[in-house]
Order: C-alpha cells, then structure tokens, then sequence
C-alpha cells in the first residue's frame, strides 16, 4: 500500500477525519493568527486615544447595560458611503481601551462611532428621553428615567481595576481619585476639574445631563452616557492625523 492510498482511514472512519480537519485547520489558523500578537503594527498607538474617564466609562457601561449595541454599530468601514455620511472611518486604535469592543454590522440606527460632538448636550438629553420628540419617525426606545438614575460614584473604581486587568492603563492615582473625577466632570464650578484634565487631556467638564444637583455632588446616569456618547470619535485629530507615519 503506497502513501497515497493512506487517506483511507480518514474516509472511513468520521471521528478520525474531524480529528483532521481540526488538525488542519488549527494550523492554518496559527499561521494567520499568532503573528499578529507580535506585529507592532497590528493596533498602531495614535495620538490622542486616552482610557476613558470614570464618568465616560459609567456611561459606556450603560449604553451596555441598555443594549444599544443591539441597534448601534461603533465602526465606520473604509468605504466611501460610509466615511461620507460618518467620518474618517474608525481606526482600531479607537477602540483599543474598548472591553469589549462596539463594533458591529447591526445598524437598525446609524453608527455611532463618530457621535461626538454632532449634536449639543441638551439634544442628546431630550433625544434619549423620548426620541420621537426630535425625530418623529423613530423607532428607538425611550430612556427618560436615566435622568432620575443616580450614579453609585464609589463603584466605579473597581471596575476601573478590572479594565486595568484587562490591558487599559488606569495609574493608581486615575483609581483613587475616581469617585473625585466622576463628580467634578459633571461640574465645571469644581476645584477638581483642573486635577481632572490632568488625569484625562482633554476631558471635558460640564452639567451633560442638565441634572440639577450636579453642584451637590449627584451624578445622574443621563450625565454619564450623554458624557460618553459626546466623547466617541473625537479623541484622534484627523487634521494632524497621517495613516502612513503610523504604519511603521
Ligand atoms: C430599537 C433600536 C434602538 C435602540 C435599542 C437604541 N437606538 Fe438609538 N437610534 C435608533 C434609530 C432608529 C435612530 C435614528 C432615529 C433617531 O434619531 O431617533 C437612533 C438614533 C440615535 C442617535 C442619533 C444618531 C445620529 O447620528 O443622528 C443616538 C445618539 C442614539 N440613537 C443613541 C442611542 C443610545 C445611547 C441607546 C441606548 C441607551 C440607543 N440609541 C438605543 C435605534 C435604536
């Protein structure tokens, strides 16, 4: 019996030929896969992509929480319809302090990768509480009771730890002074705003949900995602960005 009648036992037998199939198949997967890991260039650092702060990331919890990943995809694909009605599309350094990540092809509402800044505070506040006060014909759900949802500001901190097991640079000194920063952004009268921005380049500080108490320390859930849905895609300055000096 040559070599070549020895494909025999594979086809006679199932459970040997998934044996190989996987066998095969694994390393193919391997070849394509694990030089990635070691590549510098597969998620290249841009300039500007920060972790995010204790009031966005509350916010981005929420907006996981709510499901909105169900109707709302965060990646603008290279492809020029796309990148007209969205934006330069999304890099993967955008997303790199994103666990888990909002990708998606899901788009019963439009992507949402580049939100921020589009629309003002107050239109983000009256949109969430009842969409079709803004857009008549739309079908996304209402959230007004995120205004009267108050924040648990000391929880956040854990789970800054946890997004620091998970790769995200959180300094020791980002998690104690969290339930601190939460508060302050939310209040740009307060003396820790400055300490803040430090923190956090270019973190804003402003009553985002218009919640009354935000003076009183009260962080509301309205605050925390219109906070996150106004910092998505604005982190990267595309008139200074240039795709080949990151390709290195
Ligand atoms: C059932 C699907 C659905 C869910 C769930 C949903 N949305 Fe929407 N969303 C839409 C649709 C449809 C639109 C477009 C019409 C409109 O503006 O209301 C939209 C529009 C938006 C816009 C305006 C985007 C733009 O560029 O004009 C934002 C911001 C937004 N949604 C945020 C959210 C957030 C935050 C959540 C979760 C709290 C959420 N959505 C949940 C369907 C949904």
């Amino acid at each position: 019996m040559s070599l070549w009648n020895k494909h025999a036992i594979f086809e006679k037998n199932s459970i040997i030929l998934v044996i190989g199939i996987l066998i095969v198949v694994s390393i193919g997967g391997l070849v394509e896969i694990a030089p990635l890991f070691y590549l510098r260039s597969t998620i290249e650092r841009v300039q500007g992509v920060r972790p995010y702060t204790p009031l966005e990331l509350a916010g981005r919890n929420i907006y996981i929480r709510e499901g909105c990943y169900n109707c709302h995809s965060q990646m603008i694909r290279p492809l020029r319809d796309e990148v007209e009605r969205y934006g330069h599309y999304s890099l993967a350094a955008e997303s790199m302090f994103d666990k888990p990540f909002q990708w998606g092809s899901k788009r019963t509402g439009p992507d949402l990768a580049r939100v921020g800044g589009k629309y003002s505070d107050e239109w983000h506040v009256a949109h969430l509480a009842n969409p079709r006060a803004i857009v008549p014909q739309s079908i996304m759900p209402g959230y007004a009771f995120l205004a009267q949802a108050e924040v648990n500001v000391n929880l956040i901190a854990s789970d800054m730890v946890a997004n620091r097991r998970g790769g995200v640079p959180y300094s020791d000194e980002q998690i104690a002074n969290a339930a601190q920063d939460m508060r302050a952004q939310v209040n740009p009268d307060s003396d820790h705003v400055r300490a803040l921005q430090q923190r956090y380049p270019n973190a804003t500080a402003r009553n985002f949900g218009g919640n009354p108490a935000a003076a009183q320390g009260v962080v509301t859930e309205m605050d925390a995602l219109v906070a996150y849905l106004q910092v998505l895609g604005t982190m990267v300055d595309f008139k200074t960005y240039d795709a080949r000096a990151n390709m290195r």
